[in-house]
């Protein structure tokens, strides 16, 4: 047969085939998801000519400011995704609580978990913004799927992934046997397999971090990051490269593609939030993939996978990328917490700062 290009969706028959008593529930529902991320990448394409860009004038349940596209993005992954049958509920960044699918007779056994657009900030100045999503497993015999059914932790995912909606529009899954991305043809409307087999490279020397906050960082982070600006002279001895997008999603993908560290690190600015991003619909789908990927993927003091979650929209740190780099900041974090870390654990540290030595 002459060679040609695999679609997304016979990659995922493909797969699937792997396992024999296989159903054929998950092609159908990634066939939904990858819809919805089709139609949303069309009307963030679109940008003012469809009248979707600036706020909506509500904030989301954790106090953020709503941008028209996050409502309607959120709206179409709900819509796209209940009409498939194969989810319980759904859980997203701009809901309060999961949604649970209407008809009692179209309830599956799956739980989505989603951030319908990431780096919202950033779509009026037209800079990539994306899609995150996460399955779970409904607990057996649940007909009524709450919060609780949703907090387990990510290492029980089944499968996670974003879009990206950027020069390109492109889709990156794990299904727990590697990374791959696809690459929307606009001419026919499919995501086109262009990208098997994602690895992130042990080692690098760019990272990606909001250095506005580094007066609220923990001794280990600003260790960390003082010694890559100290560059070929420091006790690195290299000179490292910096990347701040403000859109996880695209700091991921630029990781997958070339291997790089990416931060939002536990901070002091609000002792209430142990971080920026969310658990559920952030750092665990994208713990998945940067794993899958060859990666890793931390909260400094563990793995992200592993950190049992307690509400819905709970925030974590998070810290990955290139193994070496997250393994080296693990170090530091606990050479911190033992008090081995002179002068960084010491009170002395607090004023300095990355840009006055
Ligand atoms: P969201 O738009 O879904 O609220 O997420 C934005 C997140 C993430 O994508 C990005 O890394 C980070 O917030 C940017 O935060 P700063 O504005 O603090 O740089
Ligand atoms: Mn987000
Ligand atoms: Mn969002």
């Amino acid at each position: 047969m002459p060679h040609r290009e695999t679609t997304l969706t016979e990659f995922i028959i493909r797969e699937q085939r792997r396992f024999p008593h296989a159903t054929g529930d998950f092609t159908g529902l990634l066939n939904y998801i990858r819809l919805a991320c089709k139609r949303i990448s069309f009307v963030v394409g679109r940008g003012a000519l469809g009248g979707a860009t600036g706020a909506a004038g509500s904030a989301n349940v954790q106090g953020e400011t709503q941008m028209k596209l996050d409502v309607l993005s959120n709206d179409i992954f709900l819509r796209t995704n209940e009409y498939g049958g194969h989810l319980a509920a759904m859980a997203s960044e701009e809901m309060d609580e999961p949604y649970v699918v209407a008809d009692p007779e179209l309830r599956g056994k799956y739980l989505l978990a989603f951030d319908p657009l990431d780096g919202s900030s950033n779509i009026d100045v037209n800079v990539s913004v994306g899609s995150i999503f996460s399955v779970l497993k409904c607990p057996e015999g649940v007909t009524e799927p709450a919060t609780r059914h949703f907090l387990q932790p990510g290492t029980q995912q089944l499968c996670a992934g974003y879009a990206v909606y950027g020069p390109t529009t492109m889709l990156v899954l794990t299904l727990g046997n590697g990374v791959h991305g696809f690459t929307l043809d606009r001419g026919f409307g499919e995501f086109i397999l262009t990208h098997p087999d994602m690895r992130i490279p042990e080692d690098t020397r760019e990272f990606a971090i909001n250095t506005s906050n580094e007066r609220f960082w923990e001794p280990p982070v600003k260790r960390y990051v003082e010694e890559c600006v100290a560059g070929r002279g420091g006790p690195r001895g290299a000179d490292f490269n910096m990347r701040w997008i403000a859109s996880m999603v695209a700091e991921v993908h630029r990781i997958l593609i070339r291997g790089g560290l990416f931060m939002y690190p536990r901070d002091t600015k609000d002792p209430a939030k142990p971080g920026r991003l969310r658990l559920m619909y952030e750092a665990n789908p994208m713990a998945m993939i940067v794993e899958q990927a060859g990666g890793a993927a931390s909260t400094g003091r563990g793995r992200i996978l592993e950190v049992q979650p307690e509400g819905l929209h709970q925030r974590v740190p998070v810290i990955l990328g290139s193994r070496n780099e997250v393994e080296r900041i693990e170090r530091y974090h606990r050479e911190t917490d033992e008090g081995l870390d002179q002068p960084y654990s010491s009170p002395l540290f607090k004023e300095r700062s990355l840009f006055t030595q």
